[in-house]
């Protein structure tokens, strides 16, 4: 069995730039040997936190819905893909709130110094952040890539790399620059590489 890997797709378009350079991604850490099992969030059924703070005391969410499967799901791969468009300057809501649910980590880990993420995995778990934004401009990824590294460090990860790319209002189509899809996928198989030699 190959390094578990979560490939999570932020945005709501299903097959758009975004699904392309985290497929891309994909098919290189499949090709590096590891399993990875995509989660389009925009597809599940949850809410946004409404701070009733259950998980100030317990290993879990008060709420029921899409999420309770994904706090099992997460304390248990060794790396992954968050690819999300940039909205607003930040990353999109739908994306922020599925973040934000994870304030279960977030207690266990820094309010009652027990982290969900078992210590073997938390060694190792690393994590790629694959950014899209129609702006040309330089600082269009800072509001994601805060959100993102600390989503990272709520779930155990350390922020391995990024590949951003910015001006998709003048690219349009992904699929006309071959040469940022081959990025994406020489850095989903580098990711996939460490991690089967870390955990295999
Ligand atoms: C609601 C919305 C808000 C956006 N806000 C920004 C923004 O603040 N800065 C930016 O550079 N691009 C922004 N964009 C452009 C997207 O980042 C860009 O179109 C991206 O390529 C979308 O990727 P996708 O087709 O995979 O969803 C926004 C797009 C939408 C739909």
């Amino acid at each position: 069995m190959g390094a578990k890997i979560i490939a999570l797709l932020g945005s709501p378009l299903l097959s758009g730039n975004t699904a392309k350079l985290l497929d891309e991604a994909i098919r290189g850490a499949g090709d590096a040997g590891c399993d990875v099992e995509k989660i389009e969030v925009t597809t599940l059924k949850f809410r946004a936190c409404r701070e009733i703070f259950y998980c100030r005391e317990q290993e879990a969410c008060a709420m029921k819905d899409d999420m309770t499967g994904m706090y099992e799901k997460f304390r248990d791969f060794d790396g992954i893909i968050v690819a999300s468009p940039v909205m607003t300057m930040g990353i999109p809501g739908r994306l922020k709130s599925f973040m934000d649910r994870f304030q279960v980590y977030f207690m266990a880990k820094y309010m009652r110094g027990k982290p969900l993420v078992p210590e073997e995995k938390r060694k190792h778990r690393i994590g790629l952040y694959l950014g899209i934004s129609g702006m040309n401009v330089p600082y269009v990824f800072d509001g994601a890539k805060l959100t993102v590294q600390a989503f990272f460090h709520i779930i155990d990860v350390k922020y391995w790399d990024d590949l951003l790319i910015r001006d998709m209002d003048t690219i349009q189509d992904l699929s006309t620059r071959p040469e940022l899809l081959g990025e994406a996928y020489r850095k989903g198989k580098e990711m996939g590489r460490i991690l089967q030699e870390t955990v295999t």
